[in-house]
């Protein structure tokens, strides 16, 4: 078995090699925040991987914290977004949307309007893209606003199918608004949303729901990264959230788990001492895409030792729109440069 071999999700689902495109944020989308043609070439050239996570896409204004990042809520945003679903399927790939939302980590630079989260909290330090601007302090959602929020990633989740896409990823990674209500560095309530793990947990497990049901649960991933390790801080017991989560989600017959990781190297002592891959392999038994720094060798490895099923691969397809031309006739691959991002390649 490789990367090259196809892989079925599920009953509706098969993709043609188990390389996965990662989301990756470009700040390319017009003022509407709204996916240009550009940005539709962009994806299309990158058609021949198995799967396309898009770039993570903001389900609701309030959840902007970055220039220019594309919105899944109105419908201009909608009619962008087919641009890009039909160029990538004309080229025979599948694409899926990254469901966003920033929560503490929005700016009221981008929205107007204090940023929302589980509870009263800041992140620290300086708002990426911006001139020396602070992150903010966040407003506490009450529970009538998150149970508007469940509707909204719904909700978004039904625009993403009208756009085309051919199913959505949730956003639980990387310290944003779902993650922040999974940690109790910034979950401090003591409703029916925090306190213990399972009450953690139900924000997440809420939204899996609500989306399976709006557009079906074999359209439905979400991705997780639970060794906490940007926009937020890791607290003791933590994990024991993440094991219920990945319980409860086994039950759910979702398309997959998908790992948010820049690097899956490093081992945590708090993930049973193991990679924070091996802790969702462990706890998951569904699809498992694993992401963060792997190669071709590595992720050949990763998917014949059964480590996981599929790979994310984020900045070596930025570097390289034939990723997947070079990597079949074994060609060399340009490097990356973070001075790449200020092009569509
Ligand atoms: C420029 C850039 C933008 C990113 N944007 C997102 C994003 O929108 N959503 C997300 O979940 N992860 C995002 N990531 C993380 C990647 O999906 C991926 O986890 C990371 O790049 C590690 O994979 P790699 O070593 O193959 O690049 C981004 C990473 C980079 C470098």
């Amino acid at each position: 078995m490789t990367i090259f071999t196809p892989y079925q999700l599920n009953k509706t689902i098969t993709l043609a090699n188990r390389i996965i495109m990662a989301p990756l944020t470009r700040c390319f989308a017009d003022n509407d925040l709204v996916p240009t043609q550009l940005i539709a070439e962009y994806y299309a050239r990158r058609a021949k991987v198995g799967l396309i996570v898009s770039e993570a896409t903001i389900i609701d204004p309030l959840g902007q914290g970055y220039p220019n990042t594309p919105g899944i809520y109105t419908n201009k945003q909608i009619e962008g977004w087919k641009k890009v679903t039909q160029a990538v399927h004309e080229k025979g790939g599948k694409i899926f949307c990254q469901l966003w939302h920033c929560g503490r980590v929005a700016h009221s630079c981008y929205t107007q309007k204090q940023p929302v989260s589980a509870s009263v909290t800041s992140w620290h330090g300086k708002v990426p893209r911006t001139e020396n601007l602070e992150y903010e302090m966040a407003k506490e959602l009450s529970i009538k606003k998150v149970k508007k929020l469940v509707k909204k990633y719904a909700k978004a989740a039904k625009n993403a199918i009208e756009a085309g896409f051919d199913g959505v990823e949730i956003h639980g990674a990387n310290g944003y608004l779902i993650d922040q209500f999974l940690r109790q560095d910034t979950n401090k309530r003591q409703d029916k949303f925090g306190g213990n793990k399972k009450r953690r947990s139900r924000f997440a497990l809420k939204i899996v729901k609500a989306v399976s049901q709006a557009i079906g649960a074999d359209k439905t991933a979400i991705r997780l990264s639970p060794q906490a390790y940007v926009h937020l801080e890791y607290t003791k017991g933590d994990e024991k959230t993440y094991q219920h989560l990945l319980k409860k989600l086994n039950k759910l017959n979702i398309a997959y788990v998908h790992l948010g990781a820049f690097s899956d190297h490093y081992t945590f002592d708090y993930l049973d001492k193991g990679k924070a891959s091996e802790f969702i392999r462990k706890y998951y038994k569904g699809n498992f895409i694993s992401c963060g720094g792997y190669n071709i060798n590595t992720a050949n490895e990763a998917i014949d030792g059964s480590k996981a099923d599929l790979i994310a691969i984020g900045r070596p397809l930025i570097a390289n729109p034939d990723y997947m031309e070079k990597i079949k006739n074994n060609q060399d691959l340009v490097e990356y440069d973070m001075l790449m991002l200020s092009k569509l390649i």
